[in-house]
């Protein structure tokens, strides 16, 4: 077996505590007490392991190196009428822990069983411990009856009868389409709430949290404000990059500026990374282009990984790990994680392949080189 216990080897099998692949894809990472929580998509074998048939996984570190199984934090049903039954879509779990509230809280993608990607939703759950177990609060497409703040006055207005016969004829696969209508999806979906997909959720410093998804059938991110409880939307909301095609958002913040790593849609398959940045998280955001650096095929297809969170390391300033997944959807539970340290070029973040590293890595000063 390869040793684990302090480096990390991005794409190579990673074995828990007991010697067993862990089992958390779409990850998302919480540090709460000294201890960091890495909570994931629990895949099975073969196609079948694309939907949830177990739950979302969660493991609990104190160096990041090794991971202690914690078991099943959120559990699929087996009752045919819940929502979250066995062989529905529950995907790119996080969680973020409310100082008021004391809850942590649980944002996830959720589709129905059996119907594709179209419901869009996203769903909640809450815990009194950061393992779980949690308990499911409901799903729902947020921003039901809500404009969002970058929109004239003239696009406020649902769509007509007619309008909405027209845009139904439309074929909206999720990828780049030549006749996306970009300034419609929205404005359709005004009152039964927007689409959310690939999803984060963000805390900021003064602990405003932020849900991302790509809405609009992944042609346009939304950035929306989470309540104070973190556990519902909270009313306002901006969208970004109208016909862009971004998903698996990662945001960071550094040096009080926002990075977003995403990626084009081109579902399981990787493609090249994208990074955008913004000195307000309403915006206006730009984009960087592909932060991946190194030779030919690397950086085109993100290290065969897609971006899926982006983790500050506790007690360090400037290191960042970007998490991304290469995923094997034929056989789902051999999906691989990518683990990469950020680098800063031109106080930019950047990401350079490495077959093994560790958190020394941080240490050099050579990482925060200025070309
Ligand atoms: C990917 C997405 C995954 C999953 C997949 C399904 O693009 O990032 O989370 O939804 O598509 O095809």
């Amino acid at each position: 077996m390869t040793d684990l216990s302090d480096c990390f080897r991005p794409g190579e099998a990673w074995l828990d505590d007991r010697g067993v692949a862990i089992n958390a894809h779409g990850p998302g990472l919480l540090f709460h007490e000294g201890t960091y929580y890495w909570f994931g998509e629990h895949k099975i074998e073969g196609r079948a392991g694309n939907s949830a048939h177990v739950g979302v996984h969660v493991y609990s570190s104190q160096d990041l190196y090794s991971w202690k199984d914690e078991g099943i934090a959120l559990a699929v049903s087996d009752d045919p009428a819940h929502d979250l039954v066995r062989g529905c879509i529950i995907e790119r779990p996080k969680v973020v822990y409310n100082r008021s509230t004391r809850r942590f809280v649980m944002w996830f993608h959720h589709e129905p069983k059996d119907r594709g990607y179209n419901g869009s939703r996203s769903g909640v759950a809450v815990a009194d411990t950061p393992t779980g177990p949690f308990r499911y609060l409901g799903n729902f497409r947020p921003n039901a009856g809500v404009w969002p703040e970058n929109t004239t006055t003239e696009q406020r207005r649902e769509l007509n009868a007619e309008e909405q016969a027209r845009l139904a004829a439309l074929e909206l696969p999720g990828g780049p389409l030549p006749y996306y209508p970009k300034q419609i999806l929205f404005r359709r979906d005004f009152a039964g709430g927007q689409m959310a997909r690939d999803m984060t959720v963000f805390v900021d410093d003064d602990s405003t949290a932020y849900h991302l998804y790509s809405s609009e059938a992944n042609g346009t991110l939304h950035i929306s404000q989470l309540s104070d409880d973190y556990e519902r939307p909270a009313g306002k909301y901006v969208r970004v990059f109208p016909g862009g095609f971004h998903e698996a958002p990662a945001l960071m913040k550094w040096r009080g500026r926002y990075f977003l790593f995403s990626s084009g849609c081109t579902g399981w398959a990787p493609n090249a990374g994208r990074l955008s940045v913004a000195d307000s998280i309403w915006g206006p955001w730009e984009e960087l282009g592909n932060p991946c650096l190194g030779p030919g095929s690397l950086i085109t297809n993100t290290f065969g990984a897609q971006s899926a969170f982006v983790l500050p390391v506790a007690g360090r300033n400037d290191a960042f790990i970007f998490i991304a997944d290469r995923w094997r959807p034929e056989n789902a539970i051999d999906g691989r994680y990518v683990w990469l340290p950020i680098q800063f070029m031109n106080d930019v973040p950047v990401i350079a392949w490495q077959d093994r590293w560790s958190l020394d890595f941080f240490d050099q000063q050579t990482f925060r080189t200025k070309l």
